[in-house]
């Protein structure tokens, strides 16, 4: 496969810079985009893809696009050029308290797990796969912290944020957020969940920050024997899929579902997975929702 990259990249790309980029250049673009996450053709534009190329070109001085595409395949590993080259993909939008109904079979999920003292586990632990830099991950926070409030017995809450930008990471693990950010919160949810810092600044208060860790993960390569995260009880993935075709969706759902402890969720983002089926899971009824509980192990 290299080899044919190598080979067509000679003929793709042009001696002289071009403002356009023509089919068969985009074809390898997406070639490697696809190789190191998966990205599907119809996931970026052309023209947003040339810009973001251009934009690293110039910012690095490399002489051409075709320098470049091979200064990256050149780096297969982690590396700091391709977490630049990531972070300018428009991949990232992300907000506060995204999905009601989701966030609603959440509360409702946590309170039948806590509905009993004896059976109401210690501690409850969500994923959020793909946080971007934050937003979900602490609403999910928000989220599960509101709903274990009125046990007397409430378990601790862990929530692991994920994704493949150190940069989102790095953002979201300062928890830091401008105001038009927070427009979803309530005026209690910010009082209670957020220190301000200036007239437009808000950070996260240490104790929700404290419960969420943040991890690089990159979902086109996550297996089973992936031991950074899980057995959880919730995973949340919505709005990654839509960067996969619909083999790439189906693999990664099935590893993530690895991922989640017998009696857990998976909460995916409605219409993102299309007749996925198994087993060890049931989909549970909610409006608006694509949801699924794991009622056994796989034998
Ligand atoms: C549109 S944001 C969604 C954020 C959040 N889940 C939400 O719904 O608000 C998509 C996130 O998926 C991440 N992503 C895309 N491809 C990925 C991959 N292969 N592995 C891990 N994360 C990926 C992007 O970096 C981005 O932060």
């Amino acid at each position: 496969m290299a080899v044919t990259v190598s080979l067509m990249s000679a003929v793709a790309f042009p001696e002289i810079m071009q403002t356009t980029i023509d089919d068969q250049e985009f074809a390898l673009w997406i070639e490697l985009l696809g190789r190191r996450i998966g990205l599907r053709d119809s996931a970026i534009r052309k023209s947003y893809l040339l810009q973001c190329v251009e934009t690293r070109v110039r910012k690095r001085g490399i002489a051409s696009r075709r320098a470049y595409f091979e200064l990256l395949r050149a780096n297969s590993g982690n590396n700091e050029e391709w977490d630049s080259f990531i972070d300018l993909l428009p991949l990232h939008e992300t907000r506060f308290l995204r999905h009601a109904s989701s966030l609603a079979l959440l509360t409702s999920y946590i309170q039948q797990r806590c509905a009993v003292q004896k059976t109401c586990p210690a501690m409850l632990t969500a994923w959020s796969a793909g946080c971007s830099t934050g937003e979900e991950a602490y609403t999910l926070a928000i989220v599960m912290d509101q709903a274990v409030a009125p046990y007397e017995w409430r378990p601790r809450i862990n929530v692991i944020g994920s994704d493949l930008s150190r940069n989102s990471l790095n953002k979201a693990r300062r928890g830091s957020y401008q105001r038009r950010a927070l427009s979803n919160l309530s005026a209690e949810q910010i009082a209670h969940y957020f220190d301000q810092v200036d007239d437009e600044t808000f950070i996260v208060k240490s104790a929700l920050r404290e419960r969420t860790q943040y991890l690089p993960v990159n979902l086109h390569e996550l297996d089973s024997s992936n031991g950074m995260v899980g057995p959880v009880d919730i995973v949340f993935c919505q709005n990654v899929l839509i960067y996969f075709d619909n083999v790439e969706r189906e693999r990664i759902v099935n590893q993530l579902a690895e991922h989640v402890a017998p009696g857990g969720v998976l909460v995916l983002g409605g219409g993102e997975m299309l007749r996925w089926n198994r087993p060890d899971f049931k989909r549970i009824a909610a409006d608006d929702t694509l949801a699924y509980k794991k009622i056994s192990a796989l034998i």
